[in-house]
């Protein structure tokens, strides 16, 4: 070939293998996911026929892991996990450990080192987001508070395992691995110098993306969404997720997921976030595509042979160690049955974080690489035996309603804690629309619905232009514009009514109307003294924003100048007329 085109044959290669399995997993009715991983067992070095490039794979697959957990900060609402904290949180964590607990003590009892068994035990106590959600929205559960109790473990799960990813070079020398990526440094420090450092260092991070991140990035958002142009939109998310990914990592040495999680949650306190969601989706879908590749690259398919009574145990504790776990926690923390049965489904399996934990594992020298396939192994049985797991948990479900007391266990017991549970995540709801709403102006339905002036332009125009308005709001008797001065702003009135007083004559306006185009479109002065009469509520647009809209957007110009004209015809006939009656002109 006449130049290195590795990673050329490695993307189109990996997504022409991937795009064919994740179909039939789907017709298999199996989470596509499995379809790529096992496209990546293909183009491994364990099979025979094309090889993809490992370290280019590996170098793909870590932007997917940024894509996605920038992703999961985009989504993740402090709100919905405050509402579910009392069991979401004590669940989760006691689940990991004893899960941990039981995986580590299984490695050791099969001779391995410590290091290697805690890093396979924490694999095993973590499951799949992206897994659980795309279960959950397959049975319309994400929103019900079974769905939102089952969520919020797995955040408080993703949680605890970004810390793990962030401890683990730290512990990486003690454990009997070694810590090359900071080659030197610890065996000199010593572990507990390393880890107030690397902890150090994290809160930085994370004190500074809290503090900075909500005043700069939506500010930076609205800026660039204020242009009007979708591709400076993706353009900036991507600069954002991953700048602060890899800044983060460079600067405070946090790991690439950490950077990203937090570029994910500073811009989701932003009314654009959906936007943003929206626009890095498809990116974020092709890179998680690579990530699951490169992790099938990774499988030796050869250990289903050589280990299989190791798989078997790997399994049974995540298909029944960690469902029964989580069962029994949910039900000692007096949710009833039903929600235990559905935590227990959506933790039978693992997923990313296991893979990315597991790498590391391997990439410090801790987890030998057979320990992997294991883990990939236990990843693969798991998510395709998923569904077949919550099919199980329905038909229990109705059989213990014809059981009475169990009947009493699903759904009288429902009635108290769950109904307080939904009580919380409305209330956090309403909180975070009420917090939106604060910083919003409209959305694209309501400024068509309010101004029959931008019924014409496009949902996505529409858009725009609202992110150009500032509200303003005036109490009666207020003078927004005076005669003769000179041109600020444009207004448009959303509620409240105001008068135009030119000369002797009074006008009045109302909700849809604007005023204050006349001096920008003639270059003159302001034309009339403009008065709210109510309590108002306005929206602004300064004269570059409403020169730039005009340019932008033709079809406005026509409407809005044409208004002017009559106007300013109407004051001249006035003036020659000064006890006619000046007619509305709008
Ligand atoms: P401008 O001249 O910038 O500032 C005063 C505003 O009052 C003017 O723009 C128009 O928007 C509005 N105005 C002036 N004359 C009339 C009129 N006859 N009817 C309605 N509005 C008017």
């Amino acid at each position: 070939m006449p130049h290195d085109v590795s990673l050329i044959a490695t993307i189109a290669v990996g997504f022409a293998l991937a795009f064919p399995f994740g179909f039939i997993a789907h017709r298999l009715r199996l989470p596509p996911l499995v379809g790529y991983l096992m496209a990546g067992v293909a183009m491994g070095r364990f099979i025979p026929g094309f090889t993809a490039d490992g370290a280019l794979t590996g170098q793909l697959a870590e932007i997917g892991v940024m894509l996605l957990m920038f992703g999961v900060g985009l989504h993740f609402s402090p709100g919905d996990l405050m509402a579910v904290r009392q069991i979401a949180i004590p669940g989760a964590i006691v689940q990991i450990l004893i899960v941990t607990a039981i995986g580590t003590g299984l490695a050791m009892w099969w001779g391995w080192k410590l290091g290697a068994a805690l890093v396979l035990g924490l694999s095993l106590s973590v499951a799949s987001t992206v897994v659980l959600l795309k279960a959950l929205e397959e049975r319309n559960g994400v929103a019900t508070p079974d769905g939102r109790i089952a969520v919020g473990w797995l955040i408080v799960e993703d949680l605890v395992m970004v810390l793990m990813l962030v401890l683990l070079p730290a512990f990486a020398e003690v454990l009997g691995g070694r810590a090359e990526a900071s080659a030197g440094h610890p065996s000199e420090l010593g572990l507990f110098t390393t880890l107030g450092v690397t902890l150090l260092k994290v809160i930085s991070f994370v004190v500074l993306a809290l503090l900075l991140g909500p005043r700069v990035m939506p500010w930076l958002l609205r800026q660039v969404a204020r242009t009007g142009s979708r591709e400076l939109f993706t353009l900036c998310l991507l600069a954002v997720a991953l700048g602060i990914a890899f800044g983060s990592a460079r600067l405070f040495g946090v790991s690439f997921a950490l950077g990203a999680f937090f570029a994910g949650v500073v811009l989701n306190e932003s009314d654009l976030s959906h936007r943003a969601a929206a626009n890095t989706l498809p990116l974020q879908d092709a890179f998680a595509v690579l990530f699951f590749l490169s992790v099938g690259m990774l499988f030796d398919p050869t250990v289903l042979i050589t280990q299989p009574s190791r798989i078997a145990a790997v399994l049974a504790l995540i298909l029944v160690g960690k469902s029964l776990t989580a069962l029994l926690l949910v039900l000692l923390l007096g949710y009833p049955l039903s929600s235990a049965l559905l935590a227990a489904a959506a933790l039978a399996q693992i997923g990313e974080f296991s893979f990315i934990l597991g790498g590391l594992g391997v990439a410090y020298h801790l987890l030998p690489s057979d320990g992997l396939s294991l883990i990939l192994a236990g990843a693969l049985l798991s998510i395709s035996l998923n569904p077949l797991v919550f099919a199980a948990t329905d038909v229990l479900v109705r059989r213990a309603r014809k059981v009475a007391w169990l009947k009493h266990q699903l759904e009288t017991k429902r009635a108290g804690v769950l109904t307080r549970l939904e009580e919380r995540l409305q209330a956090a709801h309403a909180a975070a629309a009420a917090k939106t709403a604060a910083h919003k102006s409209y959305s694209p339905e309501e400024l068509a619905a309010r101004f029959p002036l931008f019924a014409k332009l496009t949902p996505e125009q529409r858009e725009t232009v609202s992110l150009h308005f500032k509200p303003r709001a005036a109490t009666p008797g207020e003078r927004l514009i005076r005669v003769g001065d000179k041109a600020d702003v444009v207004y448009f009135i959303s509620e409240g009514d105001v008068e135009v007083i030119v000369g002797e004559r009074k006008v009045k306006m109302g909700p849809g109307d604007f005023f204050g185009e006349m001096a920008f479109l003639s270059g003159q002065p302001r034309s009339a003294d403009v008065t709210a009469l109510d309590f108002c509520k306005l929206l602004t647009l300064s004269q570059r924003d409403f020169r730039e809209l005009l340019r932008r957007y033709p079809g406005l110009r026509g409407p809005i100048s044409e208004v002017a004209q009559v106007r300013s015809e109407t004051n001249l006939e006035a003036k020659e007329r000064p006890h006619g009656k000046v007619a509305r002109t709008d």
